[in-house]
């Protein structure tokens, strides 16, 4: 069937740039977050952390805060009840292979920060007060948490994390190339241990509806993981538990997998039969997880005319001593560049601190940063302007899967648009060259790409006798606008308008959807939703032309558009009937249907996936000061079709803004002699703010695929690939300082 978006009559909502049709909700203070909702009778959990990151308990006073008028319960790894967990490790639907972590489960500590006790009160503030009264001691070991520490302990992860390509076999000669090569470069790269900090910090509200049922709303990417993890972990039956979600304030990755405020919170709920919330603070959110330490080194060796002859890009990540985390790091090297002789590795080395987790493109965001500044370095050791450098190196099939081709690769595209968006040609490539006044001006590029993946997802549509409309599943939106563009979505494979159509999602009784990641969202979730709004029009569709004297009779399906309202023949708009009239005629008061839709094998057996782009961006750096401001940069994307112009610029906005932040501000700083992070609040830890952005423009160039029906190839973290890179690229044109340790902070400058 090949029923377009291009329904005669109007425009489709498709293609075009819409306001988020929950944006209303969320200005005003209608949408809830999980920490927002209120039940009777609600107890409020605040947890107590670990002072030391390595070590056991030795003992636990909780006497003088059980004293505290208003304190219901102190629970702690002592006194907690026996959950169905108790001696199994329970998985979650995103977890990298290992024991996950088990909080109150015995004495040990596992990492700095970690819940050692939850005291549970009438209010949030006597909790609070309370927590402060629990007196636990430890006997403390040396923690040790910076990998360099552990270079000789890396290894290989045995097992494979489930979705992660493990690098590929080495092809080729690369050392023996290198050594052979006229131009050679080896260095070493690392980017700042990053904390996710979504606006939201983490919340679980546990509704107790008695008889041994909850309603939960939890802080997740995806209802579907908690809720399989409560049964899981409470030994409960699937019935027993609802969890909704319908809005997140941010995520990034941190709402992938259940955090432990759920844990707790389900658990003082199960132990008092009372309704029970836990809000994190915001330095408790360090103790989550966070974007891993990385120690990169890239060897590039190369003809005098640029071309590569070899690459080798090696990676040591941190993880946690329970959990192999993996991501896909050092692949992009391989992706991106054509070369004979090539060689990427990835290990971990294990630390005393939590298991990183995935945050926006995880993976890419540090090994493209690595991979995109040697190849800037080699632009400028071969006397190459960049751009042209890495068109004399182009990889037209993906190399590290076994040279299949991409599905579509406009990256092309991406450079000649950005390019001249930017002004590029009239670059002085001589470093110090550019000035404004008494700053120093820099221009640098950088390549970004990321895995455009689909995953299994359903969605139902229910058509009313009204001609209205809705659709859903448990899926999240984490403010990304995936409300939005299922409503597009729906509304024109009916031929509806958006206000005819309410989207719902973030629910376990809607049709099951993953968690929100990976950027597969609207390639996943979309494709789910068309699928089961074009059942629905197939049935209406029958009923119009059993209709009497229907003007539909004898026309096929696929020859229907649906428009305005109304079924008509393709081509001749004098046959047509409306929705509404029809289901009238039928005397139905409702059409529904639920569909899955999933990857498609055949796509994905002949093409590889990815989305692309190329960052310009200008600097100005005050010598004096060190300080870099990011006056200007131009983000051309290629991801298949672009569903809402508004939203996926704001994907794109939002990427490019963290990427400032990598470059130039994010860094959890850890003191290795206490295994603890020190700058766990946002008055320390810097972000970006409006004084720190400056004109970003974001151009989409044209690409067509068909790994999906819709086309769309995910844009949730293309955004932020190669940003930093492209920072760090043009403070080299600005200053001639190389800075291969990012943020580049003051000191590195000066
Ligand atoms: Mo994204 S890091 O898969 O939420």
């Amino acid at each position: 069937m090949t029923q377009t978006f291009s329904s005669t009559g109007r425009d489709t909502y498709v293609g075009s740039a819409r306001s988020r049709v929950d944006g209303p909700a969320k200005v005003t203070g209608l949408a809830k977050y999980a920490g927002e909702f209120a039940a009777p009778n609600l107890a409020h959990g605040y947890v107590v952390s670990s002072a030391i990151a390595c070590g056991k308990i030795t003992s636990i006073d909780t006497s003088a805060a059980e004293a505290v008028p208003g304190v219901i319960k102190v629970i702690t790894h002592e006194n907690r009840e026996r959950t169905a967990w108790r001696d199994k490790n329970y998985q979650d639907a995103v977890a990298p292979p290992g024991s996950p972590f088990r909080a109150l489960y015995d004495s040990k500590i596992h990492f700095s920060g970690q819940p050692v006790a939850l005291v549970v009160a009438e209010d949030f503030e006597t909790a609070r007060y309370a927590a402060t009264l629990v007196s636990v001691s430890y006997e403390a070991q040396a923690a040790i948490t910076d990998p360099a520490q552990m270079r000789e302990f890396g290894y290989v992860p045995p097992v494979k994390r489930s979705g992660i390509k493990p690098p590929p076999k080495p092809w080729g000669d690369a050392d023996g190339a290198y050594e052979g090569s006229a131009i050679k470069l080896r260095q070493d790269y690392r980017l700042a241990i990053e904390h996710h900090n979504p606006m939201e910090p983490h919340a679980s509200t546990v509704v107790y509806e008695g008889d041994g049922k909850y309603t939960v709303y939890d802080k997740i990417q995806g209802v579907s993981n908690s809720h399989d993890y409560i049964t899981a972990v409470f030994g409960l039956k699937k019935d027993d538990v609802r969890v909704l979600n319908p809005y997140l304030g941010g995520a990034f990755g941190l709402g992938l997998r259940p955090q432990y405020q759920l844990f707790l919170a389900m658990l003082a709920a199960q132990d008092l039969e009372r309704s029970v919330r836990v809000v994190l603070t915001r330095d408790q959110m360090w103790s989550l997880s966070y974007r891993p330490d990385v120690l990169q080194t890239i060897s590039l060796g190369a003809d005098k005319d640029g071309t590569l002859r070899s690459l080798r890009h090696d990676a040591l990540s941190g993880t946690s001593r329970y959990e192999d985390y993996q991501e896909v790091v050092v692949n992009w090297s391989g992706v991106l560049y054509k070369c004979d002789n090539v060689a990427l590795t990835y290990k971990l080395a294990q630390l005393d601190t939590a298991t990183p987790s995935d945050m926006r493109a995880p993976g890419a965001t540090t090994g493209v940063f690595a991979i995109e500044i040697a190849m800037d370095e080699l632009a400028y050791e071969t006397g190459i302007d960049p751009v042209t450098l890495r068109l004399r190196n182009f990889s037209d099939t993906d190399a590290t899967a076994g040279g299949k081709p991409f599905g579509s690769k406009e990256l092309k595209s991406c450079f000649a648009h950005g390019a001249e968006r930017f002004g590029w040609e009239r670059r002085d490539p001589t470093p110090r060259s550019m000035r404004d006044g008494r700053e120093l001006v820099g221009w640098g590029m950088a390549t970004g790409v990321w895995e455009s993946m689909m995953m299994q997802s359903s969605a139902h549509a229910i058509l009313t006798a009204e001609g209205k409309l809705e659709v859903g599943n448990s899926t999240g939106d984490l403010g990304t606008g995936t409300y939005t563009i299922l409503t597009q979505i729906a509304a024109d494979t009916l031929g509806l308008t958006m206000e005819d159509v309410t989207t719902k999602l973030g629910d376990t009784h809607l049709p099951e959807a993953p968690v929100a990641g990976g950027s597969w969202t609207a390639a996943s979730s979309g494709t789910a939703v068309m699928k089961a709004c074009r059942n629905v029009g197939e049935q209406v569709f029958r009923m119009a032309r059993q209709m009497e004297n229907s003007p539909l009779a004898n026309v096929e399906f696929d020859r229907v558009a649906f428009t305005n309202g109304r079924m008509e023949v393709a081509g001749d708009p004098s046959r047509s009937v409306s929705i509404v009239e029809t289901l009238k005629a039928a005397g139905v008061q409702k059409v529904e249907a639920t569909e899955t839709a999933g990857p498609d094998k055949d796509f994905n057996d002949a093409y590889e996936s990815y989305t692309h782009s190329a960052v310009f961006v200008e600097v100005k750096v005050d010598e004096d000061l060190g300080q870099v401001r990011v006056t200007r940069v131009v983000s051309a994307i290629a991801a298949g079709k672009i569903l809402n112009l508004k939203t996926a610029r704001s994907q794109i906005l939002g990427g490019v803004v963290m990427g400032i932040g990598s470059a130039l501000e994010e860094e959890s700083m850890m003191d290795h002699r206490i295994g603890r992070f020190v700058n766990h609040n946002l008055g320390e830890y810097h972000v970006p703010v409006n004084a720190d952005v400056y004109d970003i423009d974001v151009i989409f160039v044209h690409e067509e695929d068909k790994a999906n029906a819709l086309g769309v190839k995910g844009l949730g973290e293309i955004g932020i690939v190669g940003t930093a890179a492209a920072i760090s690229n043009a403070v080299f044109h600005a200053t001639g300082k190389r800075v291969r340790n990012l943020p580049i902070t003051v000191d590195k400058l000066l």
